[in-house]
């Protein structure tokens, strides 16, 4: 993340190396049997991921006061969650890609049936953590909101209903308005589930504060994915670290596609000032997160 102030970038950089730190311990070991399985899901998690579900989690955290130590499992949850739709994603049945995070997609350096397998236990792990991890909440009603949000965001409602609408649109013409509705699923979700994991970890939190966060991160979530569309458009696969133009070729329904490449940078940088502009009612506190959606609107990655 360079096109961040120095001090967020530090900052960044050791919540980094704290959720990797957390999902190593948090994941099975590769030495315990099932062996196979166990080194493919620590591929599909460890490999070199930006890390920006965790980290907007903590940056939260910074906005209403609530200690990184509590949110290890949060950050740590929606990476896994995260990677499993990555995994899932990559599959021949799905998108059929070969190079994620600039190494091999997990079916391509194992085999398809383990990163299907990869894909179920990750998700698993993710809840487990949240259900069990003693540093997280202080009350058991805290701990079941931020369940319910990781749940909400990952099911047919958020990523995996996303998923769903973009494999049968592939090929077919969607409005602007639909392209936006799959995107806020497929991939809004888990970004807007990082922020509100964090915000219900803190209880008490004024409903008003709570709704800012969440018109902040829906703004986030979807300028996130096109922006990943527009990198498929006009990255380089060395950059970006996987495959490029492949939307074109797949006929997906990206916003790019149905509405120009100056329009979706044009909405880019609508989106970017929406999320600046619902954290209008915070003070200093919530820099972490404004860094953050000018990092998001200019990434090259
Ligand atoms: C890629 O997400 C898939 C989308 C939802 C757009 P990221 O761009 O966050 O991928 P990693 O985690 O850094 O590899
Ligand atoms: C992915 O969208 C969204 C997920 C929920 C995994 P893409 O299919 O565009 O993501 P990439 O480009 O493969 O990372
Ligand atoms: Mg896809
Ligand atoms: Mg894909
Ligand atoms: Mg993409």
């Amino acid at each position: 993340m360079a096109a961040v102030s120095e001090d967020l970038h530090q900052r960044v950089e050791r919540y980094r190396v704290r959720v990797e730190a957390a999902l190593d311990r948090f994941l099975p070991s590769a030495s315990q049997p099932p062996v196979r399985l166990h080194e493919a899901m620590r591929y599909a998690v460890l490999g070199p991921g930006k890390r920006v579900r965790p980290v907007l989690c903590y940056l939260t955290g910074e906005a209403v006061g609530v200690e990184p130590v509590r949110l290890d499992g949060p950050a740590a949850a929606i990476e896994i969650i995260h990677a499993y739709s990555l995994v899932h994603d990559d599959l021949p049945a799905m998108d059929d890609d070969d190079l994620r995070r600039g190494r091999p997609t997990t079916h391509r350096a194992f085999d398809e049936a383990t990163a299907i397998l990869a894909g179920d236990a990750l998700q698993v792990l993710a809840f487990e953590i949240l259900a069990t991890d003693p540093a997280m909440v202080e009350s058991a009603a805290a701990r079941l909101a931020v369940i319910r949000v990781l749940a909400a965001a990952s099911g047919t409602g958020g990523m995996a209903g996303g998923q769903a609408i973009d494999l049968a649109a592939v090929g077919g013409r969607l409005s602007l308005a639909e392209v936006e509705e799959m995107h806020r699923r497929k991939t809004g979700a888990l970004i807007e589930a990082s922020v509100l994991m964090a915000a219900d970890s803190r209880p008490g939190l004024p409903a008003e504060r709570r709704n800012a966060l969440a018109r902040y991160a829906a703004a986030l979530g979807l300028s996130f994915q096109i922006v990943d569309d527009l990198l498929d458009v006009e990255g380089e696969a060395d950059v970006v670290g996987k495959p490029v133009r492949a939307d074109a070729a797949s006929d997906k329904p990206t916003f790019p596609a149905m509405a120009g490449v100056a329009a979706a940078h044009a909405r880019v940088d609508a989106l970017c000032a929406e999320s600046l502009d619902a954290l209008g009612g915070f003070g200093p506190e919530a820099d972490g997160l404004r860094e953050l959606a000018r990092y998001v609107a200019t990434r090259r990655h």
